[in-house]
């Protein structure tokens, strides 16, 4: 996978590319990153990208010629870029948008600023729009790591133990289970007696009770989106946990009495 990052803050890309997981990635050359200034294609000599909004308002807009032949150029120096713009209204981020970009071969990452992009930028690019939540930052950037990030992780040879992309969170539906270790006992809570004790079905049988019993109470959201996904052990384990969350569990008839 290949990512290219425009941006009008390249230096706060530096570590990043550097750090981790992700920097071992582009080191090694499993990952190719590349940060170029957006200012680099501005048409005038002071740089500026930016200009006021037709029909007055705060902030500025970012010009869509100089996001448009920043685009192009970087599209004919290798293979063929999906373009991503970073936007509080895109698709908001999940794992099945972070695999469907992780297809590559290659991501150029436009990271915003100001009041937004001329909207020409969206209808002439035709870009994926993508937002990481609904809460508003000042900039693309952080948005563009994150899209990165969620990305190289699910590359073949990224995660050192392939086994922790595929028990991740999002992969199997659950929340992950509870995790201990040393010391046995901090300020007099002690690890389950289950997890030293050996029997590795028993402690997968515990991990699993555990993993339901978390997503029933803090992401029942996720029991929605994943029923459909999950094995018959875990929907038995919901049943036990949450009948209310079981979508196949019959409903109550409802009275016709306008008194209910
Ligand atoms: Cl991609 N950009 C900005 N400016 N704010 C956001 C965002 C993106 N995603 C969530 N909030």
């Amino acid at each position: 996978m290949h990512f290219d990052v425009l941006t009008i803050f390249p230096e706060l890309f530096a570590s990043f590319r550097t750090t981790g997981v992700l920097g071992k990635a582009v080191e090694s050359g499993l990952v190719g990153l590349e940060v170029h200034d957006l200012r680099d294609w501005a048409d005038n000599k002071w740089r500026q990208l930016d200009d006021e909004p037709y029909g007055g308002g705060p902030g500025m807009v970012i010009q869509a010629p100089p996001v448009i032949a920043a685009v192009r150029d970087l599209a004919g120096r290798g293979e063929r870029p999906r373009t991503v713009l970073l936007t509080p209204r895109g698709r908001v981020l999940d794992q099945a948008l972070v695999e469907e970009l992780a297809q590559g071969p290659r991501l150029v990452l436009v990271c915003g600023r100001y009041e937004g992009f001329d909207e020409r930028v969206s209808e002439i690019l035709d870009p994926v729009e993508v937002s990481i939540g609904d809460y508003i930052l000042g900039g693309g950037e952080v948005a563009a790591m994150v899209v990165m990030e969620a990305v190289a992780r699910l590359l073949p040879g990224v995660v050192g133990d392939p086994g922790s992309v595929a028990e991740d969170s999002f992969s199997s539906g659950l929340l992950d289970h509870p995790s201990y270790t040393r010391p046995v006992e901090v300020e007099g809570r002690a690890v389950p007696d289950v997890l030293r004790s050996g029997h590795h079905d028993r402690i997968a049988r515990w991990r699993l009770e555990r993993a339901v019993e978390a997503t029933v109470t803090r992401r029942p959201d996720l029991v929605k989106d994943n029923w459909r996904r999950y094995p018959t052990e875990v929907r038995q384990l919901i049943r036990r946990y949450a009948p209310e969350l079981d979508p196949e569990r019959a409903q109550p008839v409802r009275s016709h009495r306008n008194e209910d």
